[in-house]
């Protein structure tokens, strides 16, 4: 079979150049224009990445229009039902599923690095009570750079494999020491006899004054949730990973950068908007109003939670939370939740509405989650630091992958330059 090929004409100048196509396994191919400014000069432009391929991966696959989610190869649904967060997170990392035996070395690695050093731990005391807890989680991920120097050399492969189980063990950590420090209460060790997301339910809500019985629905909707949040192949925090950890960056450094990233409302901040929103709009009689306003441009108001840069048809990830937000709310004998009951008619009258209708904006993985995360107790500021923790393996699956491969370059886009032209500089004294 012949190579597919596109040409490329420059009519203004009479040149052409013939672009190579790759093929991945699956999905759309991509126009490889690498040697496109040598050839003609030009680059391309492209605001937001809508249309460029970054990279080339073999962690997660997406079709945006037929609501598919893939993590290596395994559909986001099967996983879902039938594997856990850890097992997940091997399987990110590793390309595989682990046999029992790997599964059980992998969890006791992680388990091995729960505790921060105590270091670290005053961190915290420097932070005002108030402070949003993504600023506390970032700021000392970031710090975490300045402790290990044993296994820093990001192109030893044992050095990164110690760092990808410190982090994933330690950002838990961090996440409960942030939010015992904005109620006041002391910093809760891990449990090591605890299964992940158990052992972080221990970390938030544990004092020393009395015991703390862990609620098993709680642990397991948050490892659902987990599992659905671990990666999503080139979304804005990964990228943010792989474009600083691209410059040689240490890892603890890239990570934070992607937890930055993160925080903002058109992406990982959207879980907590969802729910202010939700308590703004009230009641049913005042969806119209709202819709209204989130549809007019001038407002700034956008539906929280709808619409994706990917996902033009459904998101995958939404209809599982949708379904256990019902089973949760049940289980826990709170059925009858107004924010879900709103949340329901909100979708229901959204998805009629010719706006979203036209723009193909649908529920996405964030208008849900939320209502569970209240459900379990957690509090709305920690609900993107939530997000953080499950996102955390697949920030370090796509930096092991970037630095891993001998081909990796620094992340450098162009640009348009708009601005002016050469000029000579004038004294002040000339300026009028
Ligand atoms: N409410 C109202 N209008 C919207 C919304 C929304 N939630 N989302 C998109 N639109 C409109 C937008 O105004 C534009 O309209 P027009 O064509 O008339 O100018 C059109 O739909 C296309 O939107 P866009 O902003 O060009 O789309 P995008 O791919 O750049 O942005 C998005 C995707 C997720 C940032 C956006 O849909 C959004 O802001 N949604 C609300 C925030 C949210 O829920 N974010 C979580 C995303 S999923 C989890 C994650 O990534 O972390």
């Amino acid at each position: 079979m012949t190579q597919k090929t596109f040409e490329l004409v420059d009519q203004s100048n009479d040149r052409k150049m013939t672009l190579p196509v790759r093929a991945g396994t699956i999905g759309p191919s991509v126009v490889d224009i690498a040697k496109l400014n040598k050839e003609l000069g030009v680059f391309t432009y492209d605001p937001g990445f809508g249309m460029t391929a970054a990279t080339e991966s073999r962690i997660t696959y997406i079709d945006g229009d037929a609501g598919v989610l893939l993590y290596r190869g395994y559909p986001v649904e099967q996983l879902a039902e039938k594997s856990t967060f850890m097992e997940v997170a091997y399987l990110l990392l590793h390309s595989e599923l682990p046999t029992r035996k790997q599964l059980d070395e992998f969890i006791g690695n992680i388990r091995h690095h729960t505790m921060i050093n105590e270091s670290l731990l005053r961190f915290f005391h420097g932070f005002h009570y108030d402070a949003h807890p993504m600023a506390m989680v970032s700021a000392v991920i970031a710090s975490m750079s300045a402790f290990y120097h044993d296994s820093m050399d990001i192109y030893n492969p044992r050095h990164r494999e110690i760092f990808a189980h410190r982090i994933i063990a330690k950002i838990a950590t961090i996440a409960a020491a942030a939010h015992k420090h904005s109620l006041g209460q002391p910093h809760v060790y891990p449990r090591n006899d605890l299964d992940y997301c158990s052992n972080l339910l221990h970390m938030l809500y544990a004092v020393p004054c009395e015991p703390y019985e862990i609620d098993p629905v709680a642990a397991q909707a948050l490892d659902l949730l987990f599992i659905l949040h671990a990666d999503h192949e080139q979304n804005a925090s990964t990228s943010t990973v792989r474009l600083a950890g691209s410059t040689g960056a240490n890892p603890y450094a890239a990570v934070a950068a992607g937890v930055s990233a993160l925080w903002g409302p058109a992406h990982g901040g959207a879980n907590e908007a969802v729910l202010s929103m939700l308590e703004q709009i009230g009641t049913v009689d005042n969806i119209p109003k709202f819709l209204a306003q989130a549809k007019d441009k001038s407002s700034h108001v956008r539906l929280m939670g709808f619409g994706h840069r990917v996902y033009k048809n459904f998101d995958p990830r939404a209809k599982i939370i949708r379904e256990t937000c019902h089973k949760v709310l049940s289980r826990l004998g709170r059925s009858d939740n107004p924010l879900f009951e709103l949340a329901l008619r909100l979708e229901e009258i959204a998805l009629k509405d010719e706006y979203f209708v036209a723009r193909k904006l649908y529920p996405n993985v964030d208008f849900y989650s939320g209502i569970i995360y209240s459900a379990i107790g957690i509090p709305r500021s920690m609900f993107t630091v939530m997000f953080a923790i499950a996102r955390t393996v697949g920030w370090v699956a796509h930096w092991q992958e970037m630095i891993g491969d001998p081909a990796m370059r620094i992340g450098r886009p162009r640009q348009l330059y708009t601005g002016p032209a050469r000029r000579e500089y004038t004294s002040i004294a000339k300026r009028a």
